[in-house]
């Protein structure tokens, strides 16, 4: 009998059944086979939240689906890499590392460097050689996060050893130069900027898959570093329920898109409360999941919950011991979303 895929079918079940309809989501520019969103939305809904027809979709699917051809899906997404990489960096690290990733909201206090930590350790386990550069230059918190307090290391023929945590992610970050952690940096824009730059250029990260570039909140200084000098192939959107509606994560949103960055994905953290009864407190307000995924086009990674456990294991530098299944459903849509994207 051959497939019939409905309107009222969810998007990751049709996806589960028939695997050759993921480029035909994708061919109509859909992300949602790596969206937390997909789970549970409707292909009607999915092609609602994008503003497209659902019966040219529809008939693609069939067709994916029955084993026929399928024309005139859009081309695969192209990631801009590479663009504005001052001279002097482009032969030194940026050759050697597969997939240069930011995280930002444009918010703080978000859970930007949460995010940043969880991902790593995601793709950490998943086998993957990972580092992350703090760009929070003023206010430094990967290192605490994973326990990490030692210095890069010069060694006889000059290069620079870079401090790793327990699972072995290749970490920089301010408070390293600093004597004591609590000492403040009291730098301008520029000093910033350059700092960032030399976290990037100075130091030889060797072969990565990944390098996770964790931004302090704003759409100045280090983000347009980031964005303009260094060879970004993505960013990774933060967001809460209630921040969205503040507006500053769309101004983060509209800075990505003007200076043609490519958002991988969105993360709506502190999305919930667990409650004992397995409903959610939406303590924030109602999910603004939908509303970020048609604003960047790019796919809900993960609602992360409210849950004490990140906050103790952050304080106590064990990020790399945190499990949980929205945690495993980060990384894994994340690496679908950076395949999609590319
Ligand atoms: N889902 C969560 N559940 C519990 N605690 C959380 C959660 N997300 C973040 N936190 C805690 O909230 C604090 C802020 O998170 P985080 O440092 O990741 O935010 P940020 O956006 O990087 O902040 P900043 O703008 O200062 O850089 C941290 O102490 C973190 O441990
Ligand atoms: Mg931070």
């Amino acid at each position: 009998m051959p497939a019939q895929i409905t309107a009222d079918m969810i998007i990751h079940d049709v996806v589960a059944q028939y695997p050759d309809t993921v480029k035909v989501f994708q061919g109509h520019g859909l992300p949602c086979t790596a969206c937390a969103v997909g789970e549970r939305e409707s292909v009607a809904g999915g092609a609602r939240t994008h503003n497209l027809q659902v019966e040219p979709l529809l008939a693609d699917l069939n067709r994916a689906a029955n084993g026929e051809p399928v024309v005139g899906l859009k081309p695969e997404r192209k990631m801009p890499t590479g663009k504005g990489i001052p001279l002097q960096m482009a032969g030194q690290t940026g050759n050697k590392i597969r997939n240069v990733i930011a995280i930002m909201s444009g918010k703080g206090g978000v859970g930007k460097s949460l995010t940043t930590g969880l991902l790593a350790v995601a793709l950490q386990r998943q086998g993957m050689k990972v580092g992350i550069l703090d760009g929070d230059i003023t206010g430094p918190s990967i290192g605490r996060m994973f326990g990490v307090t030692d210095v890069p290391v010069k060694e006889e023929d000059n290069t620079v050893t870079l401090p790793k945590s327990g699972s072995g992610i290749k970490i920089i970050s301010m408070n390293m130069f600093l004597p004591n952690a609590t000492d403040p940096v009291i730098w301008r824009g520029p000093m910033i900027s350059q700092a960032i730059k030399q976290f990037w250029g100075d130091f030889d990260w060797g072969k990565l898959d990944y390098l996770l570039i964790d931004l302090p909140p704003g759409t100045s200084d280090a983000p347009m570093t980031v964005m303009q000098s260094l060879p970004l192939d993505g960013v990774v959107i933060v967001s809460s329920p209630q921040l969205l509606a503040t507006d500053i994560v769309k101004k983060c949103i509209k800075m990505v898109q003007t200076l043609k960055g490519k958002i991988v994905g969105v993360v709506e953290n502190m999305a919930y409360l667990p409650q004992a009864d397995g409903s959610h407190m939406e303590v924030f307000g109602t999910s603004n999941g939908p509303e970020l995924v048609a604003l960047t086009g790019s796919p809900l990674l993960a609602q992360i919950p409210i849950d004490p456990l990140i906050a103790q294991f952050c304080d106590a530098g064990r990020i790399e011991d945190y499990a949980s299944d929205e945690f495993t459903m980060l990384g894994n849509n994340f690496v679908k979303a950076i395949k999609i994207a590319r």
